[in-house]
């Protein structure tokens, strides 16, 4: 690309036709960070596809069915339906908050999924011939009436005799075996000892040699990443049970009633295992988008099955390393030979998991880093995390680290510190000095600038991210460069320099104008308030090729970012101090302003009215509080509050002493080292929260107050005698 203010844009590539979709989240929980992750890697790509002019449809699904799902709404009183629909509710929060642009959300609970689930299944039981039914012995849980699913099911390991181990292997020793050499097995749902009964169910043939050689094609024919494709060699090189060069076991696609779930046509009772129409539900969700006339009013003149069927639509699924196996190998047999208009997927692009501060998240435990404490108690720009995640992404399966300090750094030098620095140091003069009209501008740097667009381009369709992001930050550097070098701020006060100024800064402004372009996939909120200050209509990639004309007038400049203050990272990891319930660690979500005013009115002497409405026994006793003694306590480096607490609580593990480690936001008023020794008491069954420093595993009990005659934080202990590990009730 190269002359000024010239469209010297290459001739425009033939528009593609993507359908693209993200995994679809299960129903039973809110979004967490790798949800929000996926999000924004596959919404970074898909805005860059529509900046090229390509035409887009983005759609994802809440996959509603299953018997985790079931049995979660049982255990809280509701329907699954009830259950879904609430979670569905509170999707638009963090798909708006994080700025992610799906076309569509639909459900796997849904005509349009059932239609089509039962619609591929005939297919393939009666055009294919690639299902079966026989009958399987399986454990079944003589009180629920259930047929149970290996997680379901406890017992003594059958090798050390490990008590309460999973069905699968002992977490003790390491033995894998099956649910049915468990000693003493158990269910988990009802405690009952599962019976051996047995139940026809059905299957999809994996195994057949037509689907064997369709897979091969293609899962190995280069269009998967390596990392993937390896995976699915392995899983289809094995050797089969036939001797045959195929490790591939037909596949059980039905569960008995009760489940939450599609029937399987003239199968009375039986339903789809929810792996079979979870996928389904992409097509489901789209198919929902078009027939809703949504499709219609983005642009899209054909109908569903026209756009289905059609030779250049291109289907890409992005999904996380964990799921791979079914959307290499179930899902594109599936549609293969379910047969025309369902069409294999083009692409599946995997991501690798995202830890914070090197920990895997545990969906158990539910730590992590909450993506809506990130929005709203933090406060945090959504657009650092877009940049930040976007920033350590590559095109391969690796995992992504959330580290605090380096968040902090990127977003500040590279975000704010080079890119938004080139407008704020030029753009006020332009306003003030030249009421907002800018000169032509022409330069080596700006024909640099802009013939970089291709080559950031690729990497952006390579989702390679983290390299585009760095060859933008080049170009940022070299900018600051030249406005270091011009001194813009120095030229303004030498009035013989007036037309000189004019034209660095007009020359700043369009190469502030160029990086806005290539970053507004990644901000593109940020992106759209650049826009209105240049005064232009929404940036294309093409518009790269251009440059703002002489005479164009932009304006005037409003700073466009914040920094990042490490206090808001503070306030998304920790605890806030709430002082009535005890200055610690606690695993609660409450935002800091809301827990203050909650603690206000309890803590208040005055606050005896009784507006705090009772709670039964029954809750008291939920709060398992226990003696602890502080064996150790320390200073934790960077945070204003915190002392490190290792308390002993009588727990022991495997013949070892187990302590609990515990941060406490008690620095105010204890020294560390004073504490050691002492006995207090501890809230010991909260569920452990990850903190920027480690794992918190529980909360000690202070009394405090802010106003009062006694200001300060005082730690409960109890009289002498209590012994480490003793119930307070
Ligand atoms: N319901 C299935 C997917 C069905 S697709 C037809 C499912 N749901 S999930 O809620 O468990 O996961 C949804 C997506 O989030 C998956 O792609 C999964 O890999 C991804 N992630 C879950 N934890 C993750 C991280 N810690 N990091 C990044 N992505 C992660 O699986
Ligand atoms: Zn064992």
């Amino acid at each position: 690309m190269s002359g000024p203010i010239s469209s010297s844009a290459p001739a425009a590539p033939p528009k593609r036709r993507l359908f693209v979709t993200t995994a679809l989240p299960y129903a039973n929980g809110s979004f967490h960070i790798g949800h929000i992750m996926e999000y924004i890697q596959a919404d970074i790509w898909v805005r860059f596809q529509r900046m090229q002019g390509h035409q887009v449809h983005f759609v994802c699904a809440d996959d509603a069915h299953g018997a985790p799902i079931m049995l979660k709404a049982e255990s809280e009183g509701i329907t699954p339906k009830q259950l879904v629909n609430r979670i569905a509710a509170e999707r638009p929060k963090y798909l708006e908050g994080f700025h992610i642009d799906f076309d569509h959300w639909h459900s796997t609970d849904s005509p349009e999924n059932t239609e089509l689930s039962q619609d591929i299944y005939r297919r393939l039981r009666d055009d294919a011939k690639l299902t079966y039914s026989k009958s399987v012995e399986q454990f079944y849980d003589p009180v629920k009436n259930m047929f149970l699913a290996d997680r379901y099911i406890k017992g003594e390991c059958p090798k050390c005799g490990a008590k309460d181990q999973f069905g699968d292997a002992c977490e003790v020793c390491g033995a894998v075996y099956a649910p049915t050499d468990l000693i003493n097995p158990y269910s988990t749902l009802s405690g009952a000892k599962p019976v051996m009964k047995s139940s026809d169910h059905f299957f999809f043939k994996l195994s057949d040699p037509k689907c064997v050689a369709f897979l091969r094609d293609w899962a190995l024919d280069g269009k998967l990443q390596p990392q993937v494709a390896n995976k699915a060699r392995e899983w289809l090189e094995g050797e089969g049970p036939d001797g045959k060069k195929s490790a591939l076991g037909d596949w059980d696609i039905s569960r008995d009633a009760p489940y939450f779930g599609i029937e399987i046509p003239d199968a009375p009772g039986k339903y789809f295992y929810v792996w079979l129409d979870a996928p389904v539900g992409y097509l489901a969700s789209l198919k929902s988008y078009f027939d809703s006339g949504k499709a219609r009013a983005k642009g899209e003149t054909r109908s569903f099955a026209e756009f289905m069927a059609a030779e250049d639509t291109e289907q890409i699924h992005f999904i996380g390393k964990d799921i791979i196996y079914f959307h290499t190998l179930f899902w594109p047999a599936m549609l293969k030979f379910a047969g025309t208009p369902y069409k294999v997927p083009n692409r599946v692009y995997v991501h690798g998991f995202i830890t914070v501060s090197g920990e895997k998240m545990s969906k158990s435990r539910g730590t992590g880093l909450d993506p809506l404490r990130y929005l709203d108690a933090a406060k945090m720009n959504p657009e650092w995390l877009r940049y930040y995640i976007a920033a350590k992404l590559n095109a391969n399966v690796e995992d992504v680290d959330f580290n605090p300090d380096d968040f902090v750094a990127r977003v500040n030098s590279d975000l704010v510190g080079k890119y938004i620095n080139i407008a704020s140091r030029c753009a006020g003069f332009v306003t003030k000095k030249f009421a907002g009209k800018l000169l032509a501008a022409e330069s080596a740097l700006l024909r640099e600038t802009q013939s970089a667009a291709s080559a950031i381009g690729a990497l952006y369709e390579a989702r390679e991210f983290g390299k585009a992001l760095r060859e933008i930050m080049q170009l940022a550097d070299g900018i600051n460069q030249f406005v270091d070098q011009a001194k813009p701020w120095d030229m303004a006060k030498d009035p013989a320099q007036q037309e000189a100024l004019h034209r660095i800064c007009s020359e700043a402004i369009n190469l502030f104008r160029l990086l806005t372009i290539y970053l507004k996939p990644t901000i593109p909120h940020l992106a759209g308030e650049v826009a209105s200050f240049l005064n232009v209509p929404s940036l294309s990639w093409a518009d790269a090729g251009t440059l703002l004309p002489a005479g164009h007038t932009i304006q005037s400049y409003k700073h466009l970012m914040q920094r990042v203050d490490p206090k808001q990272l503070d306030t998304l990891f920790d605890m806030p101090t709430t002082p009535a319930s005890a200055a610690t660690a606690a695993p609660t979500n409450v935002p800091k302003d809301e827990a203050a005013k909650k603690t206000a009115q309890s803590a208040s002497p005055a606050d005896t009215s009784g507006q705090n409405a009772h709670i039964s026994i029954d809750d008291f006793t939920k709060i398992d509080l226990r003696i602890a003694r502080i064996i150790d306590a320390k200073h934790v480096e960077g945070a204003d509050k915190l002392v490190q607490l290792t308390l002993d609580i009588g727990e022991v593990v495997d013949g070892q002493p187990k302590p609990r480690n515990v941060f406490a936001g008690i620095k105010s008023a204890y020294d560390p080292a004073k504490l050691i020794g002492k006995m207090t008491v501890m809230v010991a069954n909260l569920a452990p929260r990850k903190m920027k420093f480690g794992l918190s595993e529980g909360m000690v009990l202070a009394a405090s107050d802010t106003t009062g005659t006694s200001p300060g934080l005082y730690l409960l202990e109890p009289d002498e005698g209590a012994q480490p590990g003793m119930r307070v009730k």
